[in-house]
């Protein structure tokens, strides 16, 4: 089967912007699972840094490795034909300067190919947008809950949910457009106060948990599926029981190689009996020619 849809780019996303079609974003960290979102017609898949702990079992987002994200995101560009793909950068891989900022974000570029990159900050990261930017590199931002800064933030709470802090998450915002970013997703966030800040950023506005009146939706992929078991935010909704389903398919193969029920004959490679005569018989003949060999140095 050929495919004939045009992968999606930047212009692709501002025009789904301008016409107000919602963009469909999710997260996919390997292969098998870009693939069905591609030909699904998924927008945009983001290799996140959550593929830590839904995928790799760390207890927070903070563990993963620009290494391992490069080998993550590799296996969806791999996959993405169609889909815009963005890969996630990890803790501690553009917090300290511009500079390795700049070359972590070219890592994903050359090594994995993915069509962007991600960060997490407003203002204070503000200059690493902008020399990533300039560096030919688009940006997505990434505003209220920033799961790498957890700590800060008092645990996986959502923001912005007084004046003072809405109103700092609307300057982060804009400050994220400022530095060039090409989209910005909001996490964890009052619907009305991203609906603000929608109105006050021309650039295309995602949200994960932060309403429907943004440009389009960002879910984890293994949340959805209800694959991810640790605990389930406020903002998602499962569409399969991936769990359940692969639970029982696990019991009934470890019941059927108990019982013998598999394999059955038609998993077993066919030999034809006249092959088969014939290892017979020089098995009994090798028998038979040691058997004299033994009674020759007796
Ligand atoms: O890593 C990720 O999946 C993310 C989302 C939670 C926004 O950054």
């Amino acid at each position: 089967m050929t495919d004939e849809r045009k992968k999606i780019t930047i212009p692709h996303i501002n025009e789904m912007k301008r016409r107000g079609e919602k963009i469909s974003f999710l997260t996919a960290y390997d292969y098998p699972t870009a693939l069905l979102e591609d030909r699904a017609g998924i927008e945009m898949i983001l290799v996140g840094d959550s593929a830590a702990m839904c995928l790799l079992g760390h207890e927070t987002t903070l563990t993963i490795t620009m290494d391992e994200m490069i080998t993550l995101s590799r296996a969806v560009t791999r996959a993405a034909r169609y889909a815009f793909v963005i890969g996630d950068m990890p803790y501690m891989s553009y917090q300290p300067s511009d500079e390795t900022a700049v070359k972590n974000a070219g890592r994903f570029m050359a090594e994995a190919g993915v069509d962007a990159v991600k960060l997490e900050g407003g203002r204070r990261m503000a200059s690493r947008i902008e020399a990533i930017t300039d560096a030919g590199i688009p940006v997505m931002g990434h505003v209220g809950l920033t799961p790498q800064a957890y700590t800060q933030q008092g645990g996986l709470r959502s923001q912005g949910k007084d004046a003072d802090s809405a109103l700092r998450l609307i300057r982060d915002a804009e400050a994220v457009e400022k530095a060039g970013a090409f989209a910005l997703l909001i996490e964890a966030v009052p619907a009305e106060v991203a609906e603000l800040i929608k109105e006050r950023v021309s650039i295309p506005v995602l949200s994960i948990g932060a309403g429907g009146a943004c440009d389009g939706q960002l879910l984890i992929v293994h949340d959805i599926l209800g694959l991810f078991e640790a605990f389930t935010p406020r903002f998602v909704r499962r569409y399969a029981n991936l769990s359940e389903i692969m639970s029982e398919a696990f019991k009934s193969y470890r019941e059927e190689v108990r019982s013998g029920a598999f394999p059955g004959r038609e998993h077993q490679y066919p030999i034809s009996d006249e092959e088969l005569g014939a290892l017979r018989t020089s098995l009994e003949w090798s028998k038979k020619a040691a058997s004299r060999a033994k009674t020759r140095t007796a």
